[in-house]
């Protein structure tokens, strides 16, 4: 059903809520008790493959059809699980999609951008551009679009605008309802409108971001994201806000031994596929967490699982890892 709050629109992209299942096997090989650790499965969001992007899309494509956009327009690297969900928005709404990536062009597709051409959205290669240079194409082809009247609509980096985390408002709200007690939330943290939202709906202390490395500074990220999403009320900050930056390892794209460990782990114990970009980093962070205290036996914790999957099938570390796993399976 489509809505309306606050003069933003929202339109439906999906059905909710999603569910929260019990994970007694993992919560039991950390140490904690079998009741205390659930998984919140956002990554079967039915559309496009699932994944958090749909709540955020569902508010800034919302806002496009309102404004009478006929094309979506968005950026990222070649594997963004946004783009490729941008594009399945396109598609289930009768609007074309636009993606400039960031990279070469390449002859074989894999893993996200296999669906973006599936999906049917037109893809501009950047070149191995930085973030500025990657605005400035985007900027271009959006003025491209609007002198060939194709009502284009810029939906930001990640759907991470105070408008796309409305969805986690959303979804914050939704998790509360089947989870009264939670006590934490332990959610990746790429362009920061996920947990952004979830802090809104949720409070400060009740949420656990693990940083993905995707943007330089994720508290500033954050920052300007919940001082729009409180306004007029005084946003939390850092040190009252819960983020762990210690995931990241080598950098974004790079894959870390405690996240290889994390998937194989959640894999084996609960039949839980993770990726190697963010849900395995917000995994390892959770591992973390429960290491040092953080995250305790006897309370509610609840994983965000955000989706990502398509995003191992085009990470050649994690693949090259995946085939030595199975090497040993197969002695
Ligand atoms: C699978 C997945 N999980 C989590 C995130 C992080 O969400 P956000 O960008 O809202 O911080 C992303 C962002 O790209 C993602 O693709």
């Amino acid at each position: 059903m489509d809505t309306t709050r606050g003069g933003h629109h929202k339109v439906a992209l999906a059905s909710w809520p999603t569910p929260l299942e019990p994970a007694p096997r993992l919560a039991q090989a950390l140490g904690l008790g079998p009741d205390d650790l659930w998984i919140k499965r956002d990554d079967l969001i039915g559309l496009g493959g699932g994944g958090n992007k749909v709540r955020k899309l569902e508010w800034t494509c919302g806002q496009a059809l309102a404004e009478g956009a006929r094309t979506l327009v968005t950026s990222g690297a070649p594997q963004s699980n946004h783009a490729r969900l941008t594009a399945a928005a396109g598609a289930r709404l009768g609007m074309d999609t636009v993606l400039v990536l960031a990279g070469e062009p390449t002859e074989t597709a894999a893993g996200n951008l296999a669906l973006d051409g599936l999906l049917g959205a037109r893809i501009v290669w950047a070149g191995s551009v930085g973030g500025a240079e990657l605005a400035a194409v985007l900027d271009r082809v959006v003025g491209e679009l609007r002198e060939r009247d194709a009502a284009p609509a810029l939906i930001p980096f990640g759907g991470s605008s105070p408008v796309g985390a409305l969805g986690y408002v959303d979804g914050g709200h939704e998790l509360l309802a089947q989870a009264p007690d939670l006590a934490t939330a332990v959610v990746a943290l790429g362009s920061g409108g996920t947990m952004a939202g979830l802090v809104r709906a949720l409070g400060a202390d009740r949420v656990l971001g693990v940083h993905c490395g995707a943007v330089p500074d994720p508290g500033h990220t954050l920052d300007l994201l919940l001082t729009d999403l409180y306004a007029p009320s005084p946003a939390p900050r850092q040190p009252g806000l819960r983020l762990r930056l210690d995931q990241v390892g080598a950098g974004y794209s790079r894959l870390t031994e405690p996240v290889a460990e994390a998937v194989l782990l959640a894999a084996r114990t609960e039949g839980l596929v993770l990726d190697p970009v963010y849900t395995g980093r917000a995994m390892a962070g959770l591992v973390t967490a429960v290491r040092e205290g953080d995250i305790r036996p006897g309370e509610r914790t609840v994983f965000i699982h955000t989706g990502g999957l398509p995003g191992l099938f085009g990470h050649q570390e994690a693949l090259l890892r995946a085939g030595e796993v199975l090497a040993a399976c197969t002695r």
